[in-house]
């Protein structure tokens, strides 16, 4: 079997376990690791020490690949960050806020980074923001989805050709 998932991860099947405060430590992530899922090591709980442990033991305990969650609101300083740079960390899952500061020295380090979003259009609007940069134009749904036959949902959303040319035209 293999998927995007798995390509970017090196897990035997794409489940990945939901990162917890307190909850997601060695423990838990490596039982997952063992099963051939993929275990994540929390940071919220702010204990960035115990964490820092928690990662280590990660690396005692299995050889199987393994991520870290890092919830950006809960951070309270890029300590965390930067020890997951050199940590031999591979997988990274980013959430609770927006990820721009954390990609480029993420990326650098070679870590692979999926962020986790609450809605369909955070996605769709963090990928773009991602891709195109802040500075880029946006023409989409930025607010709540709706179920409709795409013609509506284009005209609902305001996705049109002359929006799209609106949107590169303030950029030439
Ligand atoms: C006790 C608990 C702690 C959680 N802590 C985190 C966290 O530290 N970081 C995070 O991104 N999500 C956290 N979450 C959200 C989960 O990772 C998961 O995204 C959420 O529970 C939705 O998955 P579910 O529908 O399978 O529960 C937590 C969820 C629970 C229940």
């Amino acid at each position: 079997m293999t998927n995007r998932f798995l390509e970017h991860t090196g897990a035997k099947y794409p489940i990945i376990q939901a990162p917890m405060g307190w909850i997601a430590r060695s423990q838990l992530a490596s039982a997952v690791c063992a099963a051939g899922g993929l275990g994540i090591i929390e940071t919220s709980s702010g204990e960035t020490d115990a964490c820092k442990a928690e990662i280590e033991k990660m690396f005692e305990l299995t050889d199987a690949p393994f991520g870290v969650n890092l919830p950006i609101m809960f951070l309270k300083d890029d300590a965390m960050l930067a020890y997951i740079c050199d940590s031999g960390v591979k997988f990274v899952t980013t959430s609770a806020g927006s990820p721009s500061k954390f990609i480029g020295p993420l990326k650098e380090a070679g870590i692979v980074v999926y962020h986790a979003v609450p809605t369909v259009e955070a996605a769709i609007r963090w990928g773009w923001d991602g891709l195109i940069g802040l500075q880029g134009g946006f023409v989409g749904m930025e607010g709540f989805g709706a179920s409709a036959p795409a013609e509506a949902l284009y005209e609902h959303f305001g996705i049109t050709a002359d929006a799209v040319v609106e949107q590169a035209l303030a950029r030439v």
